[in-house]
């Protein structure tokens, strides 16, 4: 057997704890999702999260270990996100991978919750440093993140973008909010848009010269468009009537439309720019279909983008980061403590 990683994901909604063998192998991933928790509040609520993620961790660390067949002693590393995310929700996590690896004997690998996102690459078919090899240009679109980087060997990375204001996911979720759709936004507004006939179009930030993004301008004139057809605001509890799905569906198609595109764009001019050998898709905002489809059509070069359940928040990917950080020598000491501002490159 292989090298058994237990890694432990709780940065902001979502307890969850997965097992990956020699960093590519995986073994379980159990994810306990606040989602319908934060709902009715429109957003995460730090404090309501926290508190969950105490009720959840336990439970959760022991089905990962159980479903795979194993028992804790059986666990050879524990891994843990220590940055960036919600300080409250962070330090479940850390305090609970302290305990574990102390009571097992275990070393201990801190894992910033980003590089994480990218290491979920590694647990699909191929291995992206070997087939198609580094250099590779990633994009990192989450709640909290939207970084083009460029990762040129394992732990080495180049930030070569970033949103100057709102996080893609961040975007999508004020979009949904504005439309009266339901939270996280993402899924929605990708739910709403299919069959949307392309009747409406909304601007894109370009930021030309730079590999920035923007989202806050194409929000702004989401919300115009819906206050001039009369979408916005829709009356307090009134179910929407019926002739307005049809420009909801437009309306979301457009918003979808416009960051994908600029993302998509940005990325290729990202990886012709540094001469990447592939592209890595990571985050929340990678599960979205529309964006996986027209990276994979445009992209001259193999595009490496993990299943939907890996792109969102999961332990699994942790723990296959760590694997590649311990077998270069990094362990951390009972001393690691959250580090909530936490960055890449
Ligand atoms: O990576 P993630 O699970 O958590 C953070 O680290 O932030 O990303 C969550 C974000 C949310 O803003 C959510 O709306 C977005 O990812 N998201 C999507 C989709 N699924 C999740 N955005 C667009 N399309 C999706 N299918
Ligand atoms: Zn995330």
């Amino acid at each position: 057997m292989g090298l058994k990683v237990l890694g432990i994901e709780t940065s902001c909604d979502e307890t969850a704890v997965g097992v990956v063998e020699d960093g590519r192998h995986l073994r379980s991933n159990i994810i306990a999702s606040q989602v319908e928790l934060h709902a009715r509040y429109g957003g995460v609520v730090p404090e309501v999260a926290s508190r969950q993620h105490i009720r959840d961790i336990v439970p959760v660390v022991e089905r990962a270990v159980s479903e795979c067949g194993l028992t804790l002693d059986q666990v050879d590393v524990v891994a843990v996100t220590y940055g960036p995310g919600l300080g409250g929700s962070l330090i479940t996590g850390l305090n609970t991978a302290k305990a574990l690896a102390y009571a097992l004997g275990v070393p201990l690998v801190g894992v910033n919750h980003l590089e994480g996102h990218i290491y979920a690459a590694w647990l699909s078919q191929q291995l992206p440093d070997e087939d198609p090899g580094f250099p590779l240009a990633c994009l990192l679109a989450s709640g909290g993140h939207t970084d083009l980087i460029l990762m040129e060997g394992h732990g080495v990375y180049k930030l070569l973008g970033r949103t100057r204001d709102d996080a893609a996911g961040e975007a999508f979720d004020k979009a949904a909010r504005i439309l009266s759709l339901s939270f996280p936004g993402g899924p929605e507004i990708q739910r709403v848009s299919q069959g949307a006939a392309g009747e409406e179009h909304l601007p894109r930030a370009w930021m030309k010269g730079t590999l920035d993004f923007s989202f806050s301008g194409v929000k702004t004139a989401l919300l115009h468009m819906a206050q001039a057809k009369g979408v916005y605001p829709s009356g307090p509890g009134d179910p929407r009537p019926a002739e307005f799905d049809h420009l909801v569906r437009e309306m979301a198609s457009a918003f979808q439309e416009s960051l994908v595109d600029v993302m998509t764009v940005k990325l290729l001019e990202a990886a012709d720019r540094y001469h990447a050998r592939g592209l890595i898709l990571g985050g929340g905002v990678a599960a979205n279909t529309w964006l996986r489809r027209e990276i994979t059509r445009l992209s001259p070069l193999p595009v490496i983008i993990p299943p939907p359940v890996l792109c969102t928040d999961n332990g699994a990917m942790i723990a296959a980061c760590a694997y590649y950080k311990y077998q270069s020598g990094q362990e951390e000491g009972l001393a690691l403590d959250i580090d909530p501002g936490l960055s890449l490159g």
